[in-house]
């Protein structure tokens, strides 16, 4: 069995945070989402993986490295054009041969991990294995109808969903799924859409199982699910004050606060992550809160957040909330009187200060 992780595609729905940046590589309490991935997929045996790359290949190779920290060895499959999931299957061929293989979206986050799902694959008879998720709006995922225990439908992000079962980033398939891939056309939003390559294997009579997945799913794909996945994983955090300094301040509950850190007369209530060099000053750090390595933060109140690393927050009256803050940005109010407004504005702007 080997393990194909797909970390391709554009990102647009996190832009401006991927206009640079590979959206697996987006942390989430202080983790790339696409190490949740390689994690459990190692965690179920299997330690030959392949990952699908595109554009942003650098940051993913860079960032995982030959796997070795994994316990794994990665090999990494450049997919010229993010031309759909069932493309990625199609130029990943020759690197999967005959083998069965878990086939796992590289923004997507699974609680449980997947080793259960994965055995119970092995030992089957089923040439494809789905895993579906109820949802709210399942307009935004892939849809399937199930009858009779049997999956009977799947549909790519229809207008109207015939039910609220999403698919989960997370399939099992065997070697019948190229002769899928290679039998169906591109999609309204012209990609090789992975959904009907298992209705293809659904109507030629190939035996596709599906699996209800017990905790929860997110799919790290937009800002607020983003936000979700970071509380959901820090529900989990243990506290743990490792080698670093704490000055006047209060730290409550389940903090983690990384090697080399600086707290001085501010409050950190968890669950809060706080990286490594970070210096957190005169500030309040809330709930939820994720704060990257070598960020600053001076004279600001944060909560149910993601800020990432070599960040600046300086002096700012208001609350930040439900927000994330890319790698070296910077936020600061200038602390000279009287205000002065620099303002760049383009054609037909309006601008109302108070
Ligand atoms: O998250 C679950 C959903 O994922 C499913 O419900 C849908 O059926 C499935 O099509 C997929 O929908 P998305 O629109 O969310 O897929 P997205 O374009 O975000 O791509 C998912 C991952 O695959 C992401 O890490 C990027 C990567 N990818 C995507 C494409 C289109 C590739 O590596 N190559 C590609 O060509």
């Amino acid at each position: 069995m080997k393990g194909l992780i797909l970390s391709g595609g554009k990102g647009t729905r996190l832009r401006p945070l991927t206009h640079t940046y590979a959206k697996q590589l987006v942390p989430v309490a202080n983790k790339p989402v696409l190490f949740y991935g390689i994690e459990s997929i190692v965690e179920a045996g299997i330690k030959d993986i392949g990952i699908v790359v595109g554009d942003t290949e650098r940051y993913i190779r860079d960032a995982v490295g030959d796997g070795s920290k994994f316990g794994a060895k990665i090999t990494y499959i450049r997919q010229p054009e993010p031309l759909g999931l069932a493309h990625a299957v199609k130029v990943s061929k020759e690197y999967l041969g005959d083998e069965k293989f878990i086939m796992y979206l590289g923004d997507n986050l699974l609680s449980g991990g997947v080793k259960e799902i994965v055995e119970r694959f092995v030992s089957s008879n089923s040439n494809a294995t789905i895993l579906l998720a109820e949802v709210d709006e399942p307009q935004h995922f892939g849809v399937a109808e199930v009858k009779d225990g049997k999956v009977i439908r799947l549909v790519e992000k229809p207008k109207i969903p015939p039910s609220n079962l999403a698919l989960v980033g997370v399939y099992m398939f065997d070697s019948f799924i190229f002769e899928a891939v290679d039998n169906i056309k591109p999609s309204f939003r012209g990609e090789l859409e992975i959904t009907d390559a298992i209705q293809y294997l659904i109507d030629k009579g190939f035996i596709v199982d599906y699996q209800l997945v017990k905790g929860w799913w997110k799919d790290t794909g937009k800002v607020d699910d983003l936000l979700e996945a970071n509380r959901i994983i820090l529900d989990d955090l243990q506290r743990s004050i490792g080698d670093c300094s704490i000055e006047s301040s209060k730290i409550e509950g389940r903090v983690h606060i990384g090697k080399d850190s600086r707290v001085i007369n501010s409050t950190i209530r968890g669950p809060v992550v706080v990286g490594e060099g970070v210096v957190i000053k005169d500030s309040f750090v809330g709930p939820y809160t994720s704060i990257g390595d070598t960020t600053f933060i001076r004279s600001c109140e944060v909560e149910n957040s993601i800020i990432m690393e070599k960040t600046v927050v300086e002096n700012i009256p208001y609350r930040i909330d439900s927000s994330v803050l890319g790698k070296e940005v910077f936020i600061r109010k200038k602390e000279r009187t009287p205000a002065v407004l620099r303002l760049v504005l383009g054609d037909h702007s309006g601008v109302e200060i108070p």
